[in-house]
């Protein structure tokens, strides 16, 4: 598959019939909401897990040397905490163009954190099909790619390091996310 998905999103989801709709963040999603919302509530999902398994040739990385950013993996049985944003179908233009190197939007279950109830809400999946997506490795081999990648965005550092800040922030212990961040960090001192 391509790894440009702004027409492959928009063709297979058109989204212009609703009113509005909820957004699922769990990478940068979760710190940097760089479009207008209505509201915003910490949420989680069932059955998958976040991973730094897809390069990134145009934030966090280049074409020549992609950087390492997330993706969802299916975890049955595991949860994943995040951000949900309700946005307006019109915002997943910016989106779609923002998160277009190889990640297709599905619609699953978000469960409120402080809440009981659940809607319908969009996540942004890179699956393991894409011409971006890079697979695991070790934690200390993960940081030692992000130590030294960089990209239009900024340093992918920096990515993984608010990303574990807000984290912390939302309560919430993500091992696979510590681990890589424990690494890089012995690797900066
Ligand atoms: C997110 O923060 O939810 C996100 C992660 C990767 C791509 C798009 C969105």
């Amino acid at each position: 598959m391509s790894h440009n998905t702004i027409a492959l999103n928009q063709q297979r989801q058109p989204l212009d019939h609703l009113d509005s709709v909820w957004l699922f963040g769990y990478g940068s999603l979760i710190y940097k909401a760089d479009f207008p919302y209505l509201q915003r509530k910490p949420a989680c999902i069932y059955g998958w897990q976040r991973r730094f398994w897809q390069g990134s040739h145009d934030h966090r990385g280049t074409p020549e040397a992609p950087g390492r950013v997330l993706t969802l993996i299916e975890a049955p049985g595991e949860r994943c905490a995040g951000m949900a944003y309700q946005v307006t179908p019109q915002t997943f233009t910016h989106l779609d163009h923002r998160e277009k190197n190889g990640y297709l939007r599905f619609f699953t279950e978000l469960h409120w954190q402080d809440e009981p109830g659940q809607t319908a809400g969009l996540v942004y999946l890179a699956s393991a099909d894409n011409e971006a997506y890079l697979g695991p490795d070790s934690d200390a081999a993960i940081a030692a790619h992000i130590a030294v990648s960089a990209g239009p965005s900024g340093p992918n550092s920096e990515y993984l390091l608010q990303l574990a800040a807000a984290l912390r922030e939302l309560g919430e212990h993500d091992e696979h996310v510590f681990a890589i961040e424990r690494e890089l960090l012995n690797l900066l001192a």
